[in-house]
């Protein structure tokens, strides 16, 4: 994927767009955490040095095309400002007379940024005029938000019809580590799923399965698969319109795919139920499946064994649980020590690598959770579609 980038650009006394994605988890108006920030760094940082002049825009959470106060932008600019060690002044609006005049009295160097964008039901519409209204504020257009590319709305799709559009830095580094994945894998190539539910990454698991070498499959997933099995799940989550999808798969791809062979059973959804290790065959009423046991571990492990290209979405437990976790720190634990490309799917299994402190032993940690899905799954993402090729 050659696309033209920051770094093919003049920026110098240019207002520019860009569309990152800082939509992050917020509590009592706080950021509770910003890694998403962290990662758009090096293209604002770069942009600056450039001697731009900055104009930010984002969605944040889903506030169905109405004002929410409590998505309103102010305190990721504040967390920004303190990044950037710069003023960011925080707009009311993405659009709209007094966006325009903040922005024709931008000097390079200055940052702004934009309220919200879905609190405009024409953002999430990609409506054209919305986004030409969006556009005529810069005179570049950087797309750095892979998290929101697998969404075609009017900030990070409908936009890139009115300006040119290259990738900022964020972007080139998913695009790099998820495109070898994808394009050129060298091999053994492993891919490592969990999470609870297969039905959204049924497209994900079929497209692995025909590209990698061995797929491991833990956490809830797992239990859909153990149901096409045959055997008894207790109260274990199961998909039950799941089922005969997960018994096509094991008949098409059984060779391929890896399930655990012992769970850590619990009698409560709670860290401190009564729990204890047995084959997935053994779980009676009234228990429930919430981690991958030991023996799994070891399987996994020598699954892994020399693989030189591994990716991992989803954790193989309830790891918010300490005492449901171990499985998902030690694959983590696993991969960080791996001679291979590590590559973790954003979301759940990202926030596990960073709880167990091993995020920068990895190759790379997206940024995106249904973007890196869907790019794995093969798919064109609408927001890398837009992209200017290089030349
Ligand atoms: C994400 O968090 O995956 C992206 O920011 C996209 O958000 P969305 O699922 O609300 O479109």
């Amino acid at each position: 994927m050659n696309k033209k980038t920051v770094r093919d650009v003049d920026v110098q006394g240019k207002r520019v767009l860009m569309r990152v994605d800082f939509n992050v988890p917020l509590k009592d108006g706080n950021v509770t955490d910003d890694n998403r920030i962290q990662a758009a760094l090096p293209s604002i940082n770069y942009l600056l040095e450039q001697g731009a002049a900055l104009i930010l825009c984002s969605h944040l959470g889903r506030p169905k095309g109405k004002v929410v106060s409590e998505l309103k932008m102010d305190p990721v600019a504040e967390r920004l400002s303190e990044y950037i060690k710069r003023p960011v002044k925080k707009m009311d609006d993405c659009v709209g007379p007094e966006v325009e005049t903040a922005v024709q009295a931008m000097k390079p160097g200055d940052v702004i940024l934009l309220e919200n964008t879905r609190f405009h039901p024409e953002e999430k519409a990609n409506d054209p005029e919305f986004a030409q209204k969006m556009a005529s504020l810069a005179e570049l257009y950087v797309n750095d938000a892979f998290g929101a590319a697998h969404r075609a709305h009017a900030s990070n799709v409908g936009v890139a019809e009115y300006l040119p559009t290259v990738a900022g830095l964020l972007m080139e580094k998913e695009l790099k580590f998820l495109g070898q994945v994808v394009q050129n894998p060298e091999r053994p190539y492993v891919a490592i799923l969990g999470g609870a539910k297969i039905s959204d990454k049924i497209g994900v698991i079929e497209s692995l399965l025909e590209q990698c070498d061995r797929l491991l499959i833990g956490g809830g997933m797992a239990n859909t698969f153990f149901k096409a099995m045959g055997f008894e799940t207790g109260d274990s989550l199961v998909e039950e319109d799941a089922v005969p999808t997960a018994r096509s798969l094991l008949e098409d791809f059984g060779g391929r795919l890896v399930l655990p062979v012992d769970v850590v059973i619990a009698d409560a959804f709670d860290n401190d139920a009564n729990a204890k290790v047995v084959a997935p065959n053994e779980v009676n009423a009234g228990w429930r499946i919430l981690d991958v046991g030991p023996k799994t571990i070891d399987t996994f492990e020598s699954a892994l064994g020399a693989a030189k290209t591994v990716v991992w979405n989803g954790p193989l437990g309830v790891f918010e649980m300490p005492n449901f976790a171990k499985g998902t720190f030690a694959i983590a634990e696993r991969l960080a020590n791996k001679d291979a490309l590590t590559v973790i799917g954003g979301g759940d299994s990202a926030a596990a690598v960073r709880q167990a402190n091993l995020a920068n032993q990895m190759s790379h940690v997206s940024t995106g959770g249904g973007a890196s899905l869907e790019f794995l799954e093969g798919k064109t993402l609408p927001g890398i579609a837009v992209i200017d090729d290089a030349d």
